[in-house]
């Protein structure tokens, strides 16, 4: 039996994840401390320099921070070979997986991710049509929607991405999937409520949490605005 240790909570309700990298890399465990009674999922971004013009972390920050944080750890994986990685992931302590449409793969991917017992989710990029994931949704938990082009944090959230979102959030509802639907870029307090309407459920949100004076007020704020947008 497969023993979920970090609840994700329940399907489709709002949930806050706050992305690692805008945090200071040198204080992780505390970074994350701080935010954490305003906040649902941890999200970390995992970058290879191949599949994004940028680098950043891997399964060795993951299994250091596991023990310092009971949340569900959201990694998004942006790399060109998600499957030779998922393993290190899962060991490190990843609670899901998400891989990028673009890649490629996909069914293989999403299995292999399956037998290790990780939760899955599946990625697209703005400019990648709905129709590139529609035939995974009911394969997968978790649908992330990306408002940014992935490869650095800081960048403006991209509305018209929402017509996406909407498509997606009619089609999960019309076929009952157990489906989260997360955005990811440009998210703060005034454009959350944007995505949360659109059907938007998970947020994550980088610069505007950890790159404010205090980010624990920062990801309520995000919160409250969230909340007023959902339907
Ligand atoms: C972008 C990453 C995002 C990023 C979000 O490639 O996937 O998770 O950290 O950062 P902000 O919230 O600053 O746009
Ligand atoms: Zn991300």
């Amino acid at each position: 039996m497969v023993v979920e240790l970090f609840d994700a909570g329940p399907v489709g309700a709002l949930r806050i994840a706050p992305s690692i990298l805008a945090a200071d890399f040198g204080a992780l465990a505390s970074a994350i401390r701080v935010v954490d009674s305003q906040t649902d999922w941890v999200h970390v971004d995992v970058m290879d320099g191949h599949f994004v013009p940028n680098i950043s972390i891997g399964p060795p920050v993951v299994q250091s921070l596991r023990p310092y944080s009971d949340r569900f750890f959201d990694c998004h994986l942006m790399i060109s070979e998600p499957a030779r990685y998922l393993q290190a992931f899962k060991k490190a302590g990843a609670d899901s997986c998400t891989i990028h449409v673009e890649v490629g793969n996909t069914s293989s991917v999403i299995a292999d991710a399956r037998a290790l017992g990780l939760r899955v989710g599946l990625a697209a990029n703005p400019d990648t049509p709905f129709d590139a994931v529609a035939p995974y949704l009911g394969d997968i938990d978790l649908l992330l929607l990306m408002t940014v082009f992935p490869g650095f944090g800081g960048q403006s959230f991209m509305a018209e991405v929402m017509d996406k979102v909407s498509l997606a959030r009619k089609e999960i509802d019309a076929a009952a999937l157990a489906l989260d639907l997360e955005v990811d870029g440009g998210i703060d307090r005034i454009t959350a409520p944007v995505a949360t309407r659109a059907g938007a459920n998970v947020l994550v949100a980088g610069s505007a949490i950890f790159n404010q004076e205090s980010p624990l007020d920062a990801a309520l704020a995000i919160r409250e605005a969230a909340f007023t947008g959902q339907r």
